[in-house]
Formats: C-alpha cells, structure tokens, sequence
C-alpha cells in the first residue's frame, strides 16, 4: 500500500475496501492530460514568483513532462490507495524525481486542482462536441437540399394535418441544433474561467499569480472568490443542462426515425451500416441506433438530475460529495458526442423514399384546410368553410373516396363558390407551393432557408 499524502496525522490506515469507496481514481484517471498541465502551469508560475527557485521548479517541470509523455503512451499505473488523479501524479512525479516533487503542491489544494482539471477537460470535450453538432447539421444540410420538392404529410397529433416539404422538415432539426450548438456556445463563457490558486477555499499566504495560471491553461477569466472557485459545479450542471435539451431533440428525431422506417410509414430507409437484424426473424431491419439515441436520453437526463441532487444540500466550500460530479460528467460527454456521430451517419447515408411519401400524401384529407381556405378567400367565414368541408370529409370517408375524386357538381352541392380550379388547389404541390409565408414550408421559403443555414454554417 502506498503512503496517503494526509498520512501524518493518522494512527491507522483505512482497509483496501475502504479505499475502494473512497477512490476516485477508477474514473478520474480521465483527466490525467489536463491534471498534469495544471500542474506544470502551477510550477512554472511558482518559479516566476520566485516560491520556487528555478532549479527546483525546473526539475519538477522535467518530471512532470515525462509523465505526460508517459501518459500519452499509457505507461503509467495507479493505485487505489493513493485515491484520485492528483495523489497518484504526486507520488508518480517523486518516484520521478525524488524528494523534491513534494514541492509541487505549494499553494495548491487538491480542491482547486480537480476544479482546474474539470474546467480544461469540459472546456475541450464541448468544444468536440460543437463541431460534432455541425457534422450532422452538415448532413442534414445535404438530404435537405435534395429533397426541396418532396412533399410527405405533415403531422400534429401524429394525425395527418398538411401537406409539407421534407426538406422543411428536416430544417426544423436542423435549428433546434443551431440553438443546442448556441447553448453549448454560452455555456463555454463559465466553463472557461479558472478556478486555480483558489487555494482549499480561502486563497494562500504564497504570492501567487492566479491571471498568470489562468493564461498559461488558456482559460479567457478567473474566478473572484475562492469559496465559489471550488464549491460550485454549476458549469457542470449547465453542460449536463444543454445536453438533455440536445438529446431530447435527438430522441424526437431518432423516434421519428423509427417511425420512418416501420412498413406502415415507409418514408425512409436506413443503410444497413446503421441497423440491425434479429436472431430469430430473418425478414427484419431494425433501427438499433436511433432506438439507442433514444434509450441514451434518459442516462444524460439522469446525469442532470443526479448532480442538482447532489450539490442541493451542500454547504460551502467543498464537500467529498462533490467526487460525484464525474462520472455523470464523463458518461454524458460520450454518450452526446457519440449520439451525434450515429446521428451524422444515419442521416448521410439514409434513403429517402420519395414515392411513398407521395402516395401517402395523394391519399389522405391534408389538403382539407386547402379547400377549407379556398372558401374563406371567396368571402365565406373561415368558420363555415371549415364546417362545410368537414362535411365533405366525412361523405368522402362514408363513401371510400377522398377530396379530389369528388366531381364539381359535387362540390357545386356543397358551395357553389366552387369552381374547376379547385381541383389544382387540392393538389399536394400546389398546397406546399402556396404556403409561401415567412418561414413557412412553401419551396420558395424553404430555399430561403436553406441559403440561411448555410450562412451560419459557414459563420461557424
Ligand atoms: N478526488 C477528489 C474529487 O474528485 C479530489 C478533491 C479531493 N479533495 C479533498 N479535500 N478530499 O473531488
């Protein structure tokens, strides 16, 4: 067993299953990249302010650059009795260079360290996940300019409601990401600032320079009160925040991915690459990783809730439950940026099919409010044109038929207002064509939009 950086003060060590509850160094050895720079930017400010001579500092920042390089071709092991990342890389660092390694801790608690390593990485895993967010609006990009003139049913209520272009459905994904990827955005703004030099939690007697640190790690600003430096995980709990309203619309697109692929709807396919089959049926393609986009909402959810649980009840400055923020952490930054790769994948590779969703629009009532507006714009109240086709859809339903294969003395019978061209309007494309308000799914708008998105893309 090694011996505990605290173990002055102790008369008898834990057992190996305590230490086993205690450690953190199962998951933390995550942050060894970013522990390590902490560090060599805590010993060269050191040696600048002269709390380190420079031979001293010097030696040190020798031993700790091996370390990196050791880390990075994974030779290094840790112990379980030696807790975290931080009392490993201590001991790991005088094993190194002897004795003089214990000097690396000057002014530095393990409570500002952790928060430094937590900042670096989070700080770097949101900015992967930015660009992966763009990887798959990308995508999106490219199935939605090809598909401008296919027209699907639009649904609320998952009922059919109006004609639309898929290309304006898929743009509606393709916004929500922009907002996720503005939110990821912002949240950088409290991720980047620099909790180092904050001391346990009342700062040090040393005559540190925390601006110096924080510029070597390249954080943009510093943290004023050092209770606050290493008592709050807010930035944490912003990031899990964005991510649950970044997986949410996943989940929503993955579900209507499922949808899609069913033989009931038959609107999309698939690659192979993406989906699976089952041991037992030999027909089925089934889509695995949207389904698992899905399931994975609910871990990141999770992960949210288990951190505000967690800080609720906590009292300044920093507590062991603190040791809790990781693992949530870690597990949401794979599951999103994993999510999204699969995500990219799906769309760029998936097959649209066109013709069902054509068929399934020429074959339903979603061209009722055509009619319906038809009417209104002729001088009758929206209210009565509603009522009238409304009739008219139950007839058609009574009688197998649907609007367009009703004949003009048909319709004379429900309106006289109604005249040849009536049946132009009911037609899918015509309905999609005229919806031509801002933003609206008319082709016009949605190339609009498409030349906006591209813009943003391009601004980054
Ligand atoms: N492993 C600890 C954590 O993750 C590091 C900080 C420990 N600080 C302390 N005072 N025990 O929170």
């Amino acid at each position: 067993m090694s011996q505990k950086v605290w173990s002055g003060r102790f008369q008898k060590q834990p057992e190996d299953w305590v230490d086993e509850f205690n450690a953190s160094i199962p998951f933390d050895q995550q942050l060894v990249d970013e522990d390590i720079e902490g560090s060599i930017a805590h010993v060269t400010m050191l040696m600048d302010n002269k709390i380190l001579t420079s031979e001293e500092g010097n030696k040190i920042l020798g031993g700790l650059h091996s370390l990196a390089d050791k880390a990075k071709s994974k030779e290094l092991t840790y112990s379980t009795s030696l807790e975290d990342i931080h009392c490993n890389l201590e001991k790991l660092l005088t094993d190194e260079v002897g004795e003089i390694g214990g000097k690396l801790h000057t002014g530095r608690s393990r409570n500002d360290q952790v928060a430094t390593d937590m900042h670096l990485y989070l700080k770097r895993r949101v900015l992967e996940i930015i660009e992966s967010i763009e990887e798959l609006q990308e995508n999106l990009l490219v199935q939605a300019e090809e598909h401008v003139y296919t027209i699907m049913p639009g649904y609320t209520h998952l009922q059919r409601a109006q004609p639309i272009s898929f290309s304006h459905h898929l743009m509606a994904y393709f916004w929500m990401l922009e907002r996720d990827k503005d939110r990821m955005k912002n949240g950088l703004e409290r991720i980047d600032l620099c909790p180092l030099g904050a001391g346990a939690l009342a700062g040090t007697t040393y005559p540190i320079d925390r601006l110096q640190t924080a510029e070597i790690l390249g954080f943009q600003g510093i943290y004023e009160n050092s209770m606050d430096a290493v008592s709050d995980r807010d930035f944490i709990l912003e990031f899990l925040s964005n991510s649950s309203i970044l997986m949410m619309h996943l989940s929503r697109f993955a579900e209507e991915l499922i949808l899609w692929t069913s033989q009931e709807f038959n609107f999309v396919e698939l690659d192979d690459t993406f989906t699976t089959g089952s041991s037992i049926m030999p027909q089925k393609k089934n889509p695995d990783m949207a389904e698992l986009v899905r399931g994975k909402t609910g871990r990141v959810y999770g992960n949210l809730f288990s951190l505000l649980t967690v800080l609720k009840g906590l009292p300044l400055a920093y507590n062991k439950d603190m040791q809790e923020d990781k693992e949530g952490m870690f597990d949401t930054v794979e599951t999103t940026k994993g999510s999204l790769k699969i995500f990219a994948g799906m769309v760029g590779t998936m097959k649209v099919n066109k013709a069902s969703m054509e068929k399934a629009v020429d074959e339903d009532f979603s061209n009722a409010t055509e009619l319906a507006d038809y009417l209104a714009t002729k001088g009758i109240p929206f209210r009565q044109a509603h009522e009238i086709v409304g009739q008219l859809v139950l007839y058609c339903i009574q009688n197998n038929c649907y609007l367009k294969d009703l004949s003009i003395s048909q319709f004379k019978e429900a309106s006289t207002l109604i005249e040849n061209d009536i049946y132009d309007v009911l037609s899918p494309k015509m309905a999609v064509e005229r919806r031509n308000s801002y933003g609206g799914t008319g082709f016009d708008q949605v190339k609009e939009q498409l030349i906006k998105a591209k813009k943003k893309l391009k601004q980054g």
